[in-house]
């Protein structure tokens, strides 16, 4: 979107007001002085005014609970999406989901308007946990869950070492500190066994609430809200 549709989206002010701000060299998108005004940002930039990120008065964080064969996305020629579940009187401009879940996966899922939070949560360098429970076809045995707390070495990268506990032999909680493109999947299939079906549970401090139904979602609590921002 535009940068000054994108301001004035967010009640900073009226189109021309906004104009007047970038032309006055009080605005940056990542840090840099913007002129024009039909620069082109998204949720994952970080626009300030006066140095100070104005996402600040609008920043929504929604915790979901999304449900399979929905996509991760903000959005799709033909799939529905996680924004689709979003009510529209709680939609916010640069609404996006951090981090991403299969079509298939179901589970926590953050969405906020707060880029730079997202940013920071799906930096590689900050290894924030992400904790599922995972249903397996074939038993976890203890050479396997060795493998997985050792970590797996795949073409491209080594999974930093799991937390691994067996609810049964097919029901597995793992925790992880990466979030590679179906990296759950990939770790059992490496050991030698396929998950079924796949939930997350936990990212950082955010636990999944057992009373949140599937599809549905809520705000953060300040709690909540102020725990992850730490
Ligand atoms: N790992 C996977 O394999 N799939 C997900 O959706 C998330 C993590």
């Amino acid at each position: 979107m535009r940068l000054d549709k994108y301001l004035s989206h967010l009640q900073i002010g009226t189109r021309s007001e906004v104009r007047a701000l970038i032309r006055g060299r009080k605005v940056t998108v990542d840090g840099q002085l913007v002129r024009d005004a039909g620069l082109a940002v998204g949720p994952s930039n970080l626009v300030c005014i006066d140095k100070k990120p104005v996402a600040g008065a609008m920043t929504v964080d929604y915790l979901l609970n999304k449900p399979a064969g929905v996509v991760t996305a903000t959005t799709d020629a033909s799939a529905k999406t996680v924004l689709d579940l979003i009510a529209p009187a709680d939609r916010r401009p640069g609404l996006f989901p951090v981090g991403r879940l299969d079509k298939d996966t179901t589970g926590l899922l953050l969405l906020t308007t707060d880029g730079a939070l997202g940013h920071r949560l799906l930096a590689p360098k900050h290894h924030v946990p992400k904790t599922y429970l995972a249903t397996l076809t074939q038993p976890l045995t203890p050479v396997m869950k060795a493998a997985l707390e050792a970590g797996v070495t795949f073409k491209t990268f080594t999974s930093a070492p799991a937390r691994v506990t067996l609810l049964t032999p097919t029901r597995v909680e793992i925790t992880i500190h990466e979030g590679k493109f179906h990296q759950v999947k990939r770790m059992f299939h490496a050991v030698g066994t396929e998950v079924s079906a796949l939930q997350r549970v936990q990212m950082g401090p955010l636990r999944l609430p057992a009373e949140l139904k599937v599809g549905t979602y809520r705000r953060l609590t300040a709690a909540e809200s102020a725990a992850l921002r730490k």
